[in-house]
């Protein structure tokens, strides 16, 4: 996640481009710059931190010009720093760009360029096309930017300039956003349609492959061959609050709808010739054949994440796990040795019981691995490794995409663990890795049965107290679905061990108590069976999710697609978060800002 602006007309471009990086802010703001073509030739401004400091520096001199580009920055490859900062340059400041996405071969492509005679002067991805296109670049930009991204590897929306070409901005488009607003005599890019509304309401949507050219009187629209293509401009209706939500009613919603991707982003660079690669975990190779047993520590919704971390690396990876809530470990005195590893886990890597957890973790001798979504977020930075969600800022209070995130990177986490130790069979291996590759196409399937879990929701608003039932991984998934269900809907709900129920809680269900019971777990489906049946006997209205023998014996079924067992939890977890937010919305309430809670928690 970052956001790139763009413009040439007749305006300011300075005022252009820092209008449109504010209203892309949410995209990141770990650093922010643009470059101008001016009349002393093409300037580079940029500056760490948020969007206001970059305001101020260019207040105090700014940068004269009609055409340019600009970038905030969601750091994913370097530090948040001026150095790191977009846009890049090659040596001679000949080419700049603007870049959203990840390249995934630049480690090979900046080894090429060094020995070529290239300097680098940052630690990130985007600096390697600056010099690539500079390398291939005679005169005719467009032409050097096709054949650069020929080289290239991974998702980018690129945003170019050449300084001997002050009157051309060339873009590009391959996986990640990127949309062209038409005005009369002027174009504006941007990552994203806010950026662009105050503008223009035409709108030329980028799909994958497209290079487009944008001089001051005419744009010209081809693919990476250089052939042209005609496609008709959109109309955008939105008002801009619409609009930064991408037309969803609420961020919420927007960031349920964008796990497909968070999924693929997650999986993109870790994922190489039958391996699970995590290269942040390089340095910690050497230790962990030390390494005999593993703490987890997070809250809320990071912690149901833990719990599903717990179950995959044991089952799958043979190392016993503990998981516990970070306001409790500090005080539990728990036992830690040289032979334990920590993972904390953390969406904003802010959260103050967690990183009060980690401090003490350390100081107890333990290695730490911190999973957080903020690259330069306190827990990152005091950890001894990192492992990067890539789900993208999460705005909404309630945390889905981040969360099922966690649980990806767990998954992949559990196989690297069982690939180094290993201890896995290469059969074995290949159904995980297909079930890994299938789960964004998995995901979108369920989030397209969405509308059909509104009329559950429905019925749910009506009632005071749900129960979530589920075994194994099933009851990590329950525990979030209900935690879910009460801070966005004010609903009591409490999650249940499905076995559990009758040793006490079977006494609250009553005619019409809605149950909502998981059952992905082959080897205990039978057991979940009986437990539905248990609490139907009761009265219970039953929503089950997953295995087809729920359907005809619960009330309202809910199918989830095949996959291996282990990997269900990231698409079980999906319809519970509809359920939640559908209950919310029909209750009133405000879904994005539930009352009493805030997105990051930094007192104890
Ligand atoms: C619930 C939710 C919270 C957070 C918890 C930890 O939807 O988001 O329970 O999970 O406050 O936050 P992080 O992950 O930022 O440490």
């Amino acid at each position: 996640m970052c956001g790139i602006v763009g413009y040439i007309g007749k305006r300011s471009a300075q005022e252009v481009l820092l209008a449109g990086l504010e209203r892309l802010e949410y995209r990141g703001y770990d650093s922010a710059g643009v470059a101008i073509h001016t009349e002393t030739g093409l300037c580079v401004q940029k500056a760490k931190g948020r969007i206001s400091v970059l305001q101020n520096v260019l207040g105090k001199s700014p940068l004269k010009g009609t055409i340019g580009i600009g970038h905030t920055r969601w750091a994913t490859h370097g530090k948040p720093s001026d150095a790191n900062a977009h846009p890049h340059t090659d040596n001679d400041c000949a080419i700049s760009v603007v870049h959203n996405g990840i390249i995934e071969n630049y480690m090979e492509l900046k080894q090429q360029l060094i020995a070529q005679g290239a300097t680098f002067s940052s630690e990130t991805d985007t600096e390697v096309i600056a010099h690539l296109i500079a390398s291939v670049y005679t005169g005719d930009l467009v032409a050097a930017v096709r054949n650069a991204v020929s080289h290239i590897r991974g998702a980018f929306a690129l945003a170019v300039l050449a300084a001997q070409q002050p009157d051309q901005l060339v873009v590009v488009r391959m996986h990640s956003p990127l949309v062209i607003g038409i005005g009369h005599g002027e174009y504006v890019i941007a990552s994203d349609i806010p950026a662009i509304l105050p503008y223009t309401r035409e709108v030329c949507v980028l799909e994958d492959g497209d290079v487009v050219v944008l001089s001051y009187d005419a744009m010209k629209l081809m693919d990476v061959q250089g052939s042209t293509i005609e496609r008709a401009p959109l109309h955008i209706d939105w008002d801009v609050a619409t609009a930064e939500k991408n037309g969803f009613e609420h961020f919420m919603l927007k960031e349920m709808h964008e796990q497909p991707n968070a999924y693929r982003e997650t999986m993109r660079t870790r994922m190489h010739d039958g391996r699970i690669v995590l290269t942040e975990l390089d340095a910690f190779v050497a230790v962990l054949p030390k390494i005999g047993r593993i703490h987890i520590v997070a809250c809320g919704t990071a912690y149901h994440a833990g719990l599903i971390g717990q179950k995959l690396i044991e089952r799958i990876a043979g190392i016993p796990v503990e998981v516990d809530v970070a306001s409790e470990y500090r005080y539990r005195e728990p036992i830690i040795d040289a032979h334990t590893w920590v993972i904390v886990v953390s969406q904003s890597g802010e959260t103050a019981d967690t990183l009060a957890a980690l401090r003490e973790a350390k100081r107890r001798g333990a290695r730490v691995l911190a999973i957080t979504n903020v690259v330069a977020s306190s827990v990152a930075r005091e950890a001894d490794d990192v492992l990067l969600t890539m789900a993208g800022p999460e705005i909404a209070v309630a945390s889905t995409k981040a969360y099922t995130t966690m649980v990806v990177v767990f998954q992949l986490l559990s196989l690297w663990l069982a690939q180094e130790r290993k201890i896995v069979l290469r059969s074995e291996c290949e159904d995980w890795w297909r079930a890994l590759e299938q789960l964004p196409v998995h995901a979108q399937h369920v989030l397209q049965q969405a509308p059909k879990w509104h009329a559950i929701a429905q019925k749910i608003s009506l009632h005071d107290h749900v129960f979530f039932i589920g075994r194994g991984l099933d009851y990590a998934v329950a525990q979030e679905g209900s935690l879910k269900l009460k801070e966005i809907s004010y609903i009591h709900s409490e999650a249940y061990a499905a076995g559990e129920l009758k040793h006490g809680t079977l006494a609250l269900i009553s005619e019409g108590v809605p149950v909502i019971a998981l059952a992905t777990q082959a080897d205990v489906c039978e057991k979940m069976l009986s437990n539905i049946i248990e609490v139907q006997a009761r009265g219970a209205y039953v929503i089950g999710i997953g295995a087809p023998q729920l359907r005809g014996i619960v009330d309202e079924y809910i199918d989830i697609p095949q996959t291996i067992d282990a990997f269900s939890s990231a698409l079980s977890v999906i319809p519970l978060q509809f359920v939640a937010y559908y209950a919310a919305c029909i209750r009133g309430n405000d879904v994005d800002k539930p009352r009493n809670l805030a997105k990051s928690v930094t007192v104890e």
